[in-house]
């Protein structure tokens, strides 16, 4: 693994950039090829920004919270240019998303992301409650109205299915014994639907799973992690949200948001998502996770397990 960027040097730079200091860095979570921390902006600068904010400040932007994220280059900077112009649309809807500050690159590999802190705690579960608001702000995403240009991500997911981009089999196969099993499994399974490319209709996080989902307990208060935004399919999220509750045993949950996946993506699209999502996790290295790729496997078949015997249309 790459060692994260030290944050002086990432201290200095934002000084530069924002104007203003930046301190008491506090790491979010384990080091994942990217690193996130916590920290407080403390100048003239911050106050400025609160004053020319459209929406009433929160009291964590009062007190100049911000969340930096240090990730490797790989198209980050053109990404976030593309997430910091396109995310106010979908705040624009009620959905609670950052606010990207500032954005640009510490040297020539590591890019860096500052946000403002949203409330709340990463979810670790979801109550039928929480699992209902999270469905309604998804179907917030729906129906872009814009074009995606190079944020096709529906047109990437078939680009790696089906022309074997990025190695995605590869390194999802080359996991573990399970995952292999697995990754021939839904080879058979997309025969039928080979070479299908869903239309890149929606806003899509692409990676919503229940760590950038923050409550209060209550309430959803904020949607973070908007990396790999683009324009796709929103069932896409609400797959990789099942996936979570699967690995939980909410059969329930997993269920219901697989159900509503293939209400948007058809069989056949929940075909390719349920396979893409599958294989970008299991080929992601479980940097900074704890868990056995194997079991993680079979999870993963015990959802399409599910899926067959729930409908004829997908054995
Ligand atoms: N704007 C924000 N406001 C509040 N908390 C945040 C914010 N951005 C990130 N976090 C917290 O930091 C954690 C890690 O950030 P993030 O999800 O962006 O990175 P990551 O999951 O480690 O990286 P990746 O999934 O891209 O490998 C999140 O789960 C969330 O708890
Ligand atoms: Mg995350």
């Amino acid at each position: 693994m790459t060692e994260p960027p030290a944050w002086p040097a990432i201290a200095a730079l934002l000084s530069r950039e924002l104007g203003e200091s930046v301190r008491d860095p506090e790491p979010l979570a384990p080091p994942r090829g990217s690193q996130t921390w916590a920290a407080r902006a403390d100048g003239a600068a911050r106050a400025d920004r609160a004053a020319r904010a459209d929406e009433a400040t929160t009291p964590a932007d009062a007190a100049g919270e911000l969340v930096i994220k240090a990730r490797f280059g790989d198209g980050a900077y053109a990404k976030t240019a593309w997430t910091a112009a396109h995310l106010p649309l979908l705040g624009a809807r009620g959905y609670p998303v950052p606010t990207i500050v500032w954005h640009g690159m510490l040297d020539d590999k590591w890019h860096l992301t500052v946000q403002n802190r949203l409330p709340g705690r990463p979810l670790t579960s979801l109550s039928p409650a929480l699992l209902d608001a999270l469905l309604r702000l998804v179907e917030l995403q729906a129906a872009a109205g814009i074009s995606a240009g190079d944020r096709d991500f529906t047109g990437y997911v078939s680009h790696v299915l089906f022309d074997a981009w990025d190695d995605v089999w590869v390194d999802a196969a080359s996991s573990g014994p399970a995952a292999a099993k697995l990754c021939e499994r839904l080879r058979r399974w997309l025969q039928p639907v080979w070479g299908l490319r869903l239309e890149p209709v929606d806003f899509a996080t692409n990676d919503l799973n229940l760590s950038n989902v923050l409550s209060d307990g209550t309430r959803i208060t904020g949607v973070v992690d908007w990396d790999e935004f683009g324009l796709g399919s929103r069932a896409l999220d609400l797959v990789a949200l099942a996936f979570d509750c699967a690995q939980l045993a909410d059969w329930a949950a997993a269920d219901l948001l697989l159900g509503r996946a293939a209400s948007i993506a058809g069989q056949d699209g929940l075909r390719c998502l349920v396979s893409y999502r599958a294989i970008a996790y299991l080929g992601s290295g479980f940097e900074g996770y704890d868990l056995d790729p194997n079991v993680v496997a079979t999870t993963f078949a015990a959802v399409v397990d599910r899926l067959q015997a729930s409908d004829r249309r997908l054995a």
